[in-house]
């Protein structure tokens, strides 16, 4: 246990853990002290001096959020000369402050408006002229108000210290001084960019979002609603495998932000740039509204009973006319729990079709069926002391595990020992070992952790491109690791995936040491899905399209556009395809039928996110009529086919068949999603494998590793995971402006 100390403020007496700031032990003991520069997990900055508190035995009123307690400390943080010293900044700031609080999109949400109101009259001791200076754009998704900057530097070291992006500055001096961009020099220093230059960062809008006041805006909502005339809702992102939690902003029916002010969600107020600026594509005018059923070669509008009827006709002539396996039916890791659920009853209980799962470039469910240790919360990842990264890009494509991660580093002073075939931004910034193997190798690192033989580790660092000393150290750090998180990537694939999760159970044997795992896995729902009992075969199912499989029904993908030719191809050797998606993509073009469904936004239901925990989404909008959630549709077609799928009413009906079918799910329940959050699931562990077979295995998969290629030496750019665009980045306004060129503007999204 931590040291503690006791202290009285306004004569209550306090114990807290000595060291901790003054601040923080105030507001956590129900005392109020202002602030503005102050900002939980971000360093002391002392900028605004809101927070002035008397310490006896202090000559002068001191800033509470940078001293920190120690034993017998005595404070007065109410008394009349504190509220004078505090007015008198709040009179400072607000001398070249603009009142368009009517106007600013902080306005009711604004923590300079609170802390005023809290104060009484201010002063106006501080009587200057008003410079009023024009709005700046620093980028497509956020611009700057300089007249009601306070100088509080959150955005800076928000940008600096928890995305390690380095983006903003402090440009000018004295009353001049503004926020900026500030850019990397092109011998790495950094130089002030000229004003007006776009911002070169991630775009998350974290800084937005910790900006105390409406300086920082993000361009996409801004102006469009007052806070209080907006219904929010808390619901799960549905882009990554993070499951960050959000406020999704309504007016009149109509899709406003995303948001994750005061959310106390696994994220806390972090979001990344497809979250909080990718979800528009929920009111997009594109998105289809009713059923289309092909006539004539054309896809025309129909009823939903037409279309389902329709579908149950033809689906039944295949299979009586091919057998049960004529039938092939993919969900999707973007789908929800329940849907996935019923899709997967669909196709086995209802038809008996062998042929179902969906469509994944990692076989995940390998790792979960030989999992030998628990997979972390991004809360335990923040404070793991070594990790173990095997392959990922993390800030590219897991941003609120990178964030984890790098905090981790940050405040931890974790070690972190990463493998991998790229020059990544964490390899290069945060990684204390960083183990740069030639494309396609890191079987041959894991395999290291299984061989002790010296020539056998010599030739595994021929195959995977590293010095002899560098394995060494690498298999020394993790051996001795006493904590350990291993990090496990998507590229991670067969042999070496099922010794990766094997790996901690190998070094555990004696069961001394604590080892966790975190999946670095793509979607919103990857996790889930496998839950749900669809096997990542898509690929494999392609290709008998046309042979053993002539119909196919096809939720939540679109692989056309994530593939290309050889989906499309073998889409088109089915007798019957049926689509349902949220717009007419490349892959419903080719359907027979179309169905429209709801979004994220316009339904119940629950994703299962990379550490295994399951969280709500939240219907934040109606949704037209014509559109049905995923897991009815699949009921409706059951239904129409006369099968017994065991079908729910309901999202809520749906999760208690799961909990009840999958015992990871046990005890979780809507009322305990809606009351405490995230909830882990509790996955079964593997027995230890046979070593000799594993070994065997691995070495086999080591031999097919291709020597001759060289090491990658390119950095990974900025965006090249963020900024890819998917089916509904591309429908997000927003981003397509800022990610698409204009010149494939009309064929980059369909
Ligand atoms: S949007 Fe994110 S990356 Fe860009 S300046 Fe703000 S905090 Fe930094
Ligand atoms: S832009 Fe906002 S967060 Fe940044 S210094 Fe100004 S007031 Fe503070
Ligand atoms: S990190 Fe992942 S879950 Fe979080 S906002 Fe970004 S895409 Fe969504
Ligand atoms: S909050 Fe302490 S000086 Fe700003």
């Amino acid at each position: 246990m931590s040291e503690t100390v006791k202290i009285t403020v306004d004569g209550k007496e306090i114990t807290a853990p000595k060291g901790k700031l003054l601040i923080e032990v105030c507001m956590e003991n129900g005392i109020s002290i202002p602030n503005f520069c102050y900002y939980p997990d971000l360093s002391p900055q002392a900028a605004c001096r809101m927070c002035l508190v008397r310490i006896e035995k202090m000559p002068k009123l001191a800033t509470s959020c940078t001293v920190q307690v120690t034993d017998g400390m005595v404070v007065t943080s109410q008394s009349e000369e504190v509220l004078d010293a505090r007015k008198g900044m709040l009179d400072f700031i607000l001398g070249n402050h603009p009142l368009d609080c009517p106007v600013c999109d902080k306005g009711g949400q604004c923590e300079l408006q609170d802390t005023v109101f809290d104060h009484g009259t201010v002063y106006g001791h501080y009587n200057v002229k008003k410079n009023p200076t024009p709005e700046w754009r620093l980028s497509t998704f956020i611009a700057y108000d300089p007249q009601r900057c306070v100088k509080c530097y959150r955005c800076i070291r928000e940008c600096n210290e928890v995305m390690d992006v380095h983006a903003l500055g402090k440009i000018f001096r004295g009353t001049h001084e503004v926020i900026g961009p500030y850019g990397m020099g092109l011998q790495g220093g950094y130089h002030a960019m000229e004003k007006g230059d776009p911002l070169d960062c991630e775009q998350c809008g974290n800084c937005v979002e910790i900006c105390p006041v409406g300086a920082l805006l993000s361009v996409d909502s801004r102006f469009r609603s007052r806070p209080w005339d907006m219904h929010e809702t808390v619901t799960t992102c549905t882009y990554c495998g993070d499951g960050c939690q959000m406020n999704l902003g309504v007016r009149n029916g109509q899709y406003v932000r995303a948001a994750s002010k005061d959310l106390k969600g696994i994220n806390g107020e972090f979001l990344c740039v497809k979250g909080r600026y990718g979800c528009s594509f929920i009111t997009n005018p594109e998105r289809l509204t009713r059923p289309l059923i092909r006539r004539d070669g054309q896809l025309q509008e129909a009823s939903w009973e037409e279309a389902t009827r329709y579908i149950a006709t033809r689906f039944k002539e295949i299979l009586s006319q091919k057998g049960k396996d004529s039938l092939a039916i993919l969900g999707s890791p973007r789908l929800t729990n329940e849907a996935n659920f019923t899709l997967q009853r669909l196709a086995k209980r209802g038809i008996g079709s062998a042929n179902y799962g969906q469509i994944a470039d990692t076989e995940w469910e390998k790792f979960f069926a030989h999992l030998t240790a628990p997979l972390a919360t991004h809360a335990e990842v923040k404070t793991a002391k070594t990790i173990l990264m095997l392959g990922g890009d993390p800030t590219e494509n897991n941003p609120l595990s990178g964030m984890a991660i790098r905090y981790a580093v940050r405040k931890q002073d974790a070690r972190l020992l990463m493998v991998n075939s790229l020059r990544t931004k964490m390899a290069r910034r945060q990684a204390r070992l960083f183990a740069h193997i030639r494309p396609n190798a890191e079987v041959a690192v894991i395999a290291a952790f299984y061989e002790s033989d010296p020539a056998m580790l010599a030739r595994l660092c021929q195959i995977s491109g590293l010095k002899l000393e560098q394995l060494q150290r690498l298999r020394e750090e993790v051996l001795k690791a006493e904590e350990l998180l291993i990090v496990i990537g998507p590229e991670i694939k067969g042999a070496a995936l099922v010794a990766a999760a094997q790996l901690a159970g190998h070094l555990n044997k004696e069961r001394t040491k604590q080892i966790k795992y975190l999946p670095l896995v793509p979607y919103n729902n990857s996790v889930g899905a496998i839950d749900m009992g669809l096997p990542t075969n898509g690929q494999q199912l392609m290709k008998q399209f046309g042979q053993q499989i002539q119909a196919l029904y096809l939720a939540g993908s679109n692989p056309v556009e994530q593939y290309g030719i050889d989906w499309q191809e073998a889409l088109r050797k089915l007798q019957f395809l049926v689509v349902a998606d949220l717009f007419l993509t490349r892959t419903a073009q080719l359907a027979d039928v179309v169905l429209p469904v709801t979004s994220f936004a316009e339904q119940d239901g629950t994703y299962t996110n990379t550490t295994g925990q399951v969280q709500r989404i939240n219907r934040a909008l109606e949704g037209s009529g014509q559109l049905r959630p995923d897991w009815m549709v699949a009921n409706m077609i059951a239904r129409e086919m006369g099968v017994d799928i065991g079908a729910k009413g309901s999202a809520v009906g749906i999760f208690r068949d799961i909990v009840a079918e999958n015992s990871a799910y046990q005890g979780i329940t809507y009322e305990r999603l809606k009351r405490q959050g995230a909830q882990i699931t509790n996955r079964p562990l593997s027995e230890l494998m046979n070593v000799a077979e594993l070994v065997k295995e691995l070495r086999g998969a080591c031999q097919r590793i291709d020597t001759s290629v060289a090491h990658n030496q390119q950095v990974v750019a900025q965006g090249t995971g963020l900024f890819r665009i998917g089916t509904l980045t591309g429908h997000s306004p927003v981003m397509r402006e800022a990610f698409v060129k204009a010149e494939t503007l009309e064929t980059a999204i369909v």
